[in-house]
This record gives C-alpha cells, structure tokens and sequence, in this order.
C-alpha cells in the first residue's frame, strides 16, 4: 500500500512514521511513505501557498493552485488509471474510527492533503478531496499529525504489517470491547499484586477473566460501545450484575 502526503511539512510525516511497527512496514516495503511539499509546487518567486480569504477574517487561506499541481504531479507519477482516494483533513470531517481505518486499507494508494493556517479554497478541495476525515473534536494546528494517526491505523490494517501476535489487540477493539488490563514481573510490585487467576496457569479461567475486565472497563468508560458488542449470555448476567451495582438502569 502507498500513502502519499501532501504537506508544507513533509518532514514531520516522514520523521514521525519511521518508527516501531510501521518503521518495520515500510522498510520491508509492505507500506511506503511518500511525503511532497506542497510549496515545491508554486510558481511565484516567493513560493506563495497561501493568501487572504475573500470576505476578510483573520489568517489566510492555502490557494488552489500549488496543491493541485502537486496533485497532478503525484497522480502522472504513478500512471494511476483511476482518480485515487483523496483524504482530507478537517475537524469538519467524518470522525475517523476502527472501521474506517479496514475500509481504508483495501485501497492501494492514498493520497492525504494536510491544510495549514485558516484553511484551504474550497474549489481545489471540491476537485481533488473524495473524503473529508477528522480524528476527534479538537482543533489541531495543521493536518500533519491527523494525517499520521490515520496511516498508522491503516497500515496496521494492511496484511503483513502485523505478526499474528500482534494482531490480537486490534480484533479485541472490532468486538467493541476495550483491551483487559495486562501485567508483567515482578509479582508484586510495591505492595500490588498481579490478580491470582493470571498466575494459575487456568487458561479458561484466565480468558473469562480477561473478558469481564474487558466489559467493564468498556462500562466504566464507553458505554455506549456496549450496544455493539457480542456477549455470550452469562456475559449478559455479568454486565447485568455491573449496572446493578453501579446504580444504573437496565
Ligand atoms: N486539522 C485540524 N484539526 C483536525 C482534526 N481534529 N482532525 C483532522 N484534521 C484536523
């Protein structure tokens, strides 16, 4: 798979992806990276990106221009016979989740525009953008670091960028439960102890344990994710006991 960035700041992509599972991906070359400056692509003598909004308002406006001759660039580079998917990012966006990062990551190449300053023209957005993707409720600077959030994600949705060991995490999110809590050595660890059933050696025990702390932490701190999730039916009792006892109404 090939992320391609749009960016005023191609180092920040490149320099924040490097690392840990998907530094591991894109040196062995299952994903690659590719982030291109958008000011390479101005004209003018003084690489202008950006410029006042019509209308007036406080900060400018990134023009349509540069960016869709990067586009364009990027787009005959790779002799793609179809208009790629285009992500932009925007806290005006869908909010991106688990199931968008799978639905993502059966694309073969994908292209992220980062905005910067008080936005961008929508005209170059209504020509090149296919999806408008927020990472949550909060305003960031620029799409930079949204734009890493969501290939990691992605990536880590790709086959082959995983070990089967660390593929387990991801499923336990797709069932709507929140991960159970882990512990190492040593076993106690000032004053705490690791909970007895991890040390019996019961793993039947051990995998009712781990789902109950699933669906409880899920309670505690997203319940409404709950409404998605798959219980056996004494996980149902379980959950019943756990509202009881918090005071909730069933
Ligand atoms: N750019 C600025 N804020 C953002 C957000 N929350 N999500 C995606 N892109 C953004």
């Amino acid at each position: 798979m090939k992320f391609y960035v749009m960016t005023l700041f191609p180092e920040m992509i490149t320099g924040g992806l490097s690392y840990s599972i998907l530094g591991r991906a894109i040196k062995s070359g299952i994903v690659s990276v590719e982030a291109v400056n958008i000011r390479d692509f101005t004209e003018d003598k003084h690489k202008h990106v950006d410029d006042y909004p019509y209308g007036g308002g406080a900060g400018m406006v990134m023009s349509c221009e540069p960016i869709e001759r990067t586009y364009r660039h990027l787009c005959e580079k790779r002799r793609l016979r179809s208009r790629p998917r285009v992500i932009y990012l925007t806290p005006q966006g869908r909010v991106f989740d688990q199931t968008m990062a799978k639905e993502f990551a059966q694309e073969e190449d994908l292209f992220f525009l980062c905005g910067h300053y008080e936005g961008v023209d929508e005209r170059v957005l209504d020509a090149i953008v296919t999806d408008r993707v927020s990472i949550g409720d909060y305003v960031l600077s620029g799409g930079e670091l949204a734009s890493m959030v969501m290939i990691d994600a992605i990536a880590r949705m790709v086959p082959g960028v995983l070990t089967n060991e660390e593929s387990g995490s991801t499923e336990s999110f797709e069932g709507n439960l929140l991960e159970y809590p882990q512990y190492t050595r040593p076993e106690v660890w000032q004053g705490q102890r690791v909970p007895e059933v991890l040390l019996s050696g019961h793993h039947a025990k051990i995998e009712e344990w781990r789902r109950q702390q699933s669906i409880l932490r899920t309670w505690e701190t997203r319940p409404e994710l709950l409404d998605g999730a798959e219980l056996s039916k004494k996980e149902r009792k379980f959950l019943e006991e756990i509202k009881k006892n918090s005071g909730a109404e069933m």
